[in-house]
């Protein structure tokens, strides 16, 4: 799937729509990011029980329609109604809510107990009625997407039916990835979506990552966010309800490190040097 520099960093929007009380201010921040370039947004029908998406329809109608066709939607269904007709009530109801008539991308949250068969003809289903662009996966290792691949194959779909992105858990405090999965994901044609990728806030506490970060006159998330997406086939999605931050992520697309800065960070964060179990969150 095509990224680009205004789809780089994206929005995350795990842990919005759970209190009335916020829920404007919430929206605020989905309409702030949109005004100052984000484009991409990340959602999930599982995020609040589908308020997350709600307000992302609520800031979208506020945006104007004209906005809508900038944008790169994602959205992801639960595993338990990833059979391929469950599929369709999901993507329609999430839809509803995101006040949209399709999606850019379309994530099976995690493995279901379903048939890699059942979701993919699902996936191809929902393509066929024009409700989403693109599909993908999310929280899948290596011997998952093999799997999936084969399944592909023993369908007989051609490599333009196949997954565009799988959405990981990848940031400095976690990355068990480069040992195998993401080299698998850039030989593939995958994208690689890095959740988490400032470790949910805990690596604002990291002391030397802020003196390092404070060497280079920028904050410790910009330096996080700048190393995860130092590569091509990469794109974070923070989550931020706070306009600064939301602003100060977006600035992190524009910066590149330099090769001691990316020492430097390896000597902190040291790199895999064995294969260990895909980290979740
Ligand atoms: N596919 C999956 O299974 C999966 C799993 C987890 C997450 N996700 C997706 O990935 C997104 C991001 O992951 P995440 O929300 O777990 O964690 P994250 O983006 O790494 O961190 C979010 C936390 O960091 C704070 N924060 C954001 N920007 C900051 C900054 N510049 N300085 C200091 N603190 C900052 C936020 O607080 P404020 O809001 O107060 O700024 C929030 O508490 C989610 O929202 C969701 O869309 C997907």
């Amino acid at each position: 799937m095509y990224f680009n520099s205004h789809t780089k960093i994206g929005l995350g929007t795990w842990r919005m729509g759970e209190s009335a009380i916020t829920q404007s201010s919430e929206i605020q921040a989905i309409e702030h990011a949109v005004s100052i370039g984000y484009r991409l947004i990340d959602t999930a029908e599982m995020y609040a029980n589908g308020q997350a998406e709600s307000l992302i329809g609520k800031a979208l109608k506020n945006l104007g329609p004209s906005i809508r066709p900038s944008l790169t939607l994602v959205s992801k269904v639960l595993p338990t109604n990833a059979s391929s007709q469950g599929m369709i009530k999901a993507c329609e109801a999430s839809l509803r809510r995101l006040g949209c008539e399709y999606l850019d991308l379309y994530l099976l949250h995690w493995k279901s107990s379903y048939t890699f068969e059942q979701t993919i003809e699902g996936f191809l289903k929902l393509k066929d009625k024009g409700l989403i662009k693109h599909h993908g996966v999310s929280n899948f290792d290596v011997s998952d997407l093999k799997k999936w691949s084969d399944t592909e194959k023993s369908m007989g779909l051609s490599p333009s039916e196949s997954l565009a992105t799988n959405q990981v858990y990848y940031s400095l405090g976690a990355r068990g990835i480069e040992f195998d999965l993401a080299p698998h994901l850039a030989r593939e044609k995958i994208s690689l979506m890095a959740y988490s990728p400032i470790d949910g806030g805990e690596l604002m506490r990291h002391k030397e990552l802020a003196v390092l970060a404070s060497s280079l006159n920028i904050t410790p998330a910009q330096l996080a966010l700048a190393w995860t997406v130092r590569h091509p086939n990469t794109v974070a999605i923070p989550k931020s309800v706070s306009k600064s931050r939301i602003e100060e992520n977006w600035a992190s697309k524009d910066l590149s490190l330099s090769p001691q800065t990316l020492a430097t960070l390896d000597r902190l964060f040291p790199p895999p040097r064995a294969k260990t179990s895909l980290a979740v969150i």
